[in-house]
């Protein structure tokens, strides 16, 4: 059972509260009967007509995908520029599960499910991301601790974090960061309250989900217990 402006929205048909607007407007059957109450639920059989053309809803469908560089997580875009949505072939309208910055490469989930990505994308539920950073100069301990504990950024505090020092190379260090929390540009911004500019981003794990076996660029449908698993995270089952 589902409230029927969901339903609607599901469907493609329009947002769910235009949807609430056309079932006002007595655009809306169900059964055979126009219906202008909020309220009224749809199960499974029932016969949904929005203008007299019955409603089919959309399958809902996941992907992962390794984005590349110069590539810009929004649905579609007026300058011209390349977008996540264009790099995944589907039938469905898709539109990405949070946000890479333009040069960050990696991981993103996309999606028609806006019930599950506003779950996940919602603060509560923030779920493990992992990071590879390339960033500037030599990166010492105690820096790193302060990455560790909580910086001060314009927005707040971070929260505690696990950094790893990967390696060094002339006059850079590699850097891996899990945060459990998702702030814009946050990585870049820690990165720079410690005076180390990030020279490249690249997030390797979401959740359980990584970049294992996929090139950049590439995407793969996600497998039924992975949604299965996600759907439990964004319910706040698991953590
Ligand atoms: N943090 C950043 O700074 N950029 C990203 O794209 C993701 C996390």
């Amino acid at each position: 059972m589902e409230r029927l402006q969901k339903f609607l929205a599901r469907s493609g048909i329009a947002s769910r509260r235009k949807c609430e607007e056309l079932i006002l407007a007595g655009r809306v059957m169900v059964n055979g009967e126009t219906v202008t109450e909020l309220g009224t639920r749809v199960q499974l059989g029932d016969v949904v007509w929005f203008d007299g053309k019955p409603v089919a809803p959309e399958r809902l469908e996941y992907y992962l995908l390794n984005k590349p560089a110069d590539v810009i997580c929004a649905v579609s875009d007026h300058r011209g520029q390349k977008t996540v949505v264009d790099l995944v072939a589907s039938p469905v309208r898709l539109f990405p599960v949070g946000r890479l910055d333009r040069d960050t490469t990696g991981i993103i989930i996309l999606t028609n499910d806006g019930a599950m990505a506003h779950s996940l994308m919602h603060p509560r539920f923030e779920v493990d991301k992992v990071y590879k950073a390339e960033v500037e100069g030599e990166v010492t301990e105690d820096e790193l601790d302060r990455l560790r504990n909580g910086v001060q950024l314009e927005d707040g505090l971070t929260r505690p974090a696990v950094v790893l020092l990967m390696g060094k190379r002339s006059g850079g260090s590699f850097v891996e960061i899990t945060l459990h929390e998702g702030r814009k540009r946050q990585v870049r911004r820690m990165f720079d309250a410690i005076g180390h500019p990030v020279w490249k981003l690249h997030r390797k794990r979401y959740a359980m989900l990584t970049d294992v076996g996929l090139a950049p660029g590439g995407s793969r449908p996600l497998k039924e217990k992975e949604v299965a698993a996600l759907r439990k995270l964004a319910k706040g089952e698991i953590s």
